[in-house]
């Protein structure tokens, strides 16, 4: 099975970015030469990660990332998406720590080598654990200090990266770790998911500056995700229900980056739920952006409730992926065009996109269709949204490998390569040769 495109497809043209993406805690390993960040101890914690599992090997790629350098060069794509272990940086005394940033110069030495252009966030959920100690997001300091860490690590990387994200999804970083604790650091209480979510973006746009300046000729911009809402019914109650769901998971981390506010929603907070937000932070975090990423996976369902305001109603009979998400490739067109009509934005990026299937090695064969499903329908999906009018630069699969799924541990697989962990062996999935054969086909 292939990947197919309409041969006028923007997708196809060769400036079109193809990239596959992965980021620091899920694939590194190597705990012991690192100061220990929020994931590390939220593993630690009985019954937070569905198989008891942790980072502290995961993919090993601190020892094999030689050998996954050539692993993605010979999958024929244009770029790579990692992100950088703030706590494999930065010493807690805020000096960076010159045995981490030589890693990650020696692999970013190493993809330019290749001729593969470099995508690096800078914050994708490893926060350094002394940092918790001190509140975390929930305190304002945390987001000076992330500036400074972001400061430092730009000025010492600068000559080695094409686009620099500051945060990946702070959506997940401050819903999913600080108001509901599925993540870590597994904080349960409204007004700490809010003020963190604030305190994120503020970090974001202290940031900013910090990166133009160490990289002028580098994109800088930031990485959020959207899972779409969508009413279960016309009635006025139901599609009031998905409006509110919208402000309060997706609109609120995009918002205040080109409105200088959150969404009307922030009013249906009880005071001590309200984030504190100080004059002038707006037009901090409003600072311009040369790109946004976008991950999409899936859409959510609405139904009004009287107690909660909305509920989500699960699309029983529905096609879903392996982590029980729904495959909805409608929803990621009326994503992009629903962003196109809201807001001045700048060109896009798809940072992440893909599936999680049951996979299986079978004679050195995964067999992996649904996924392969999945990046045919969300591709055209992609291209109809281009055709529509949507600027996007380029896609990039999530993921390069299979990796540690946060809370579900090794249990999900979204790799378009699969691991064995048992012997670190990889082997390129049929959904990672399609993906493979699409991109060369468009440099023939
Ligand atoms: C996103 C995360 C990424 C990965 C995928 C499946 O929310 O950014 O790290 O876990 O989901």
């Amino acid at each position: 099975m292939t990947l197919q495109l309409p041969a006028d497809s923007r997708i196809l043209d060769t400036d079109f970015v193809f990239g596959v993406a992965t980021s620091s805690f899920q694939i590194e390993g190597g705990q012991d030469s690192r100061l220990p960040c929020i994931w590390d101890t939220f593993c630690a914690t009985p019954g937070a990660i569905r198989d008891a599992s942790h980072g502290a090997v995961a993919c090993d790629h601190i020892r094999l990332w030689p050998q996954d350098v050539q692993l993605i060069k010979s999958l024929g794509v244009d770029a790579y998406r990692l992100s950088i272990a703030w706590p494999r940086v930065m010493q807690q005394n805020g000096e960076l720590n010159p045995v981490g940033v030589a890693f990650y110069r020696d692999l970013l030495c190493a993809l330019k080598a290749e001729g593969i252009r470099t995508f690096v966030t800078l914050y994708h959920w490893d926060l350094p654990q002394y940092l918790e100690d001190q509140g975390g997001w929930r305190n304002r300091d945390t987001a000076y200090a992330f500036a400074d860490y972001a400061d430092k690590i730009s000025a010492a990387l600068a000559d080695l990266v094409d686009a620099w994200a500051t945060l990946n999804e702070p959506f997940c970083s401050s819903y999913l770790g600080y108001e509901i604790g599925v993540h870590a650091p597994g904080l349960k209480n409204k007004g700490w998911g809010r003020q963190s979510a604030h305190h994120l973006l503020l970090a974001h746009g202290l940031a900013m500056p910090k990166l133009r300046n160490n990289a002028p000729k580098a994109q800088h911009g930031i990485v959020l995700n959207f899972t779409p809402c969508y009413a279960e019914t016309d009635a006025p109650a139901d599609v009031a229900a998905a409006d509110l769901a919208d402000q309060y998971f997706n609109q609120w981390y995009i918002k205040p980056l080109f409105d200088k506010a959150y969404p009307e929603c922030i009013n249906t907070l009880a005071p001590d739920e309200q984030p504190q937000i100080l004059p002038g932070d707006f037009d901090i975090i409003a600072a311009p952006l040369d790109y946004l990423g976008i991950n999409f996976y899936t859409r959510h369902v609405y139904r009004a409730d009287e107690t909660a305001g909305f509920v989500v109603v699960d699309q029983a009979g529905a096609p879903k992926t392996d982590i029980g998400w729904e495959i909805y490739p409608q929803a990621f067109t009326d994503l992009l065009l629903d962003l196109h009509r809201r807001y001045p934005l700048p060109p896009l990026y798809i940072m992440e996109n893909g599936a999680a299937g049951a996979d299986e090695l079978v004679d050195g064969v995964v067999q992996d269709d649904m996924r392969l499903g999945y990046y045919q329908q969300h591709l055209l999906a992609l291209d109809s949204a281009i055709r529509q009018g949507v600027d996007v630069r380029g896609y990039f699969a999530w993921s390069l490998m299979d990796n540690f799924e946060w809370a579900e541990g090794y249990l999900k697989r979204f790799g378009i390569v699969y691991v064995d962990y048992s012997t670190q062996q990889r082997v390129i999935k049929q959904s990672g040769l399609a993906f493979r054969d699409l991109s060369l086909s468009r440099k023939g």
